[in-house]
């Protein structure tokens, strides 16, 4: 009695059914009342008995293998007749579906907001369209005060526009929070104003530090520990003295060049540096704005622009390039 070769016959045959007919065929003449697995049973007494067990064994096993396998056959062959009524060619591969991901500029602000989580800054939001007060005057920008000119706005009307930093978040975190506070803002901005290295719309992260004795020196070895994780440990940074109505003393914060390490190049236009941010201790005017007292707290701020970063980070040279959405170009990263 070769069970192995019973085996092999049947389910050769039952996998090479091409229709319903071929298949019911098959059943019958392995699996069927007569057939020959049925055969294969009544003949086990007629072993020695010590093989008797483990023949009716085998023997189960293979039924339940051989009608898994029929099973499996008929929903092939109803599936492809069914395919075939619908006009479907089963065998031909599938069409990939794209997959999405993350926009570059998007991955470098999640990037920067994980730095300063690390450091024990919260995240904060607010709104695109932001009044006056909160984009300028509380910020310590007299109305009519030549300082707005730095910033090309979008006016939505008289006293309401498409904020042109996220340093509003500023004013609206401390309105609401009494000291300490530690947030970062990140956020879409908006100016007036499209070249290669501006666009209408683009991305910045706020930050604001305030609390007991809070110094200059606290802000140089935040963003010192910022610029080392995002561009590697090695990275110099340096700070000149610069002019902002919400900062007193103001800093703008440059980085070793990322592209020479220093020695001079193009995109840094031969002088080793890299502008990369705006920074300073807040004012005591802003304090005022919001109800703090400077006589008992200080506190650090800075804001960077994202694209910047990102630009820097991939050596893109065109801002641009970021939101025309030619997918040639963003799925490169
Ligand atoms: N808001 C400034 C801008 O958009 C950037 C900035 C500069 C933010 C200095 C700051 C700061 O918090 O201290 O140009």
């Amino acid at each position: 009695m070769d069970i192995d070769k019973l085996k092999s016959d049947a389910s050769g045959q039952i996998g090479a059914a091409k229709d319903l007919d071929e298949l019911n065929q098959a059943a019958v003449k392995w699996l069927g009342r007569k057939g020959a697995l049925s055969e294969f049973m009544r003949r086990i007494p007629e072993l020695e008995p010590d093989l008797r067990r483990e023949a009716g064994q085998k023997l189960n096993a293979l039924k339940k293998e051989l009608e898994a396998l029929l099973e499996e056959a008929r929903e092939r062959i109803s599936g492809s007749a069914q395919a075939r009524d619908e006009g479907l060619d089963i065998s031909l591969p599938g069409r990939p579906v794209a997959a999405g991901s993350i926009h570059p500029i998007n991955q470098v602000m999640e990037e920067i907001c994980d730095i300063f989580v690390q450091m024990g800054f919260d995240v904060v939001e607010g709104p695109e369209v932001e009044l006056d007060w909160y984009n300028f005057e509380a910020l310590n920008f007299p109305p009519d005060h030549p300082a707005r000119d730095m910033q090309d706005t979008f006016f939505i009307s008289g006293d309401v526009v498409l904020r042109t930093h996220t340093s509003s978040l500023q004013i609206r975190t401390m309105e609401n929070t009494p000291p300490p506070v530690k947030v970062i803002a990140p956020g879409k901005v908006y100016r007036c104003d499209s070249d290669v290295t501006h666009t209408p719309m683009f991305h910045q992260v706020e930050g604001l530090l305030v609390g007991d004795g809070i110094s200059f020196a606290d802000l140089k070895g935040a963003l010192t520990l910022f610029v080392q994780k995002m561009y590697g440990p090695n990275t110099p940074i340096r700070l000149r003295p610069s002019f902002f109505p919400f900062t007193e003393p103001s800093a703008e914060v440059d980085i070793g060049c990322v592209i020479c390490r220093g020695s001079g190049c193009r995109v840094c236009s031969g002088t080793g540096w890299l502008e990369v941010l705006g920074s300073g201790m807040v004012h005591p005017n802003v304090f005022k704005n919001v109800g703090y007292d400077s006589s008992l707290i200080t506190g650090f701020a800075f804001g960077l622009g994202v694209e910047r970063i990102a630009m820097l980070k991939y050596g893109v040279d065109d801002l641009r390039r970021f939101f025309e959405n030619d997918l040639r170009f963003l799925s490169q990263f």
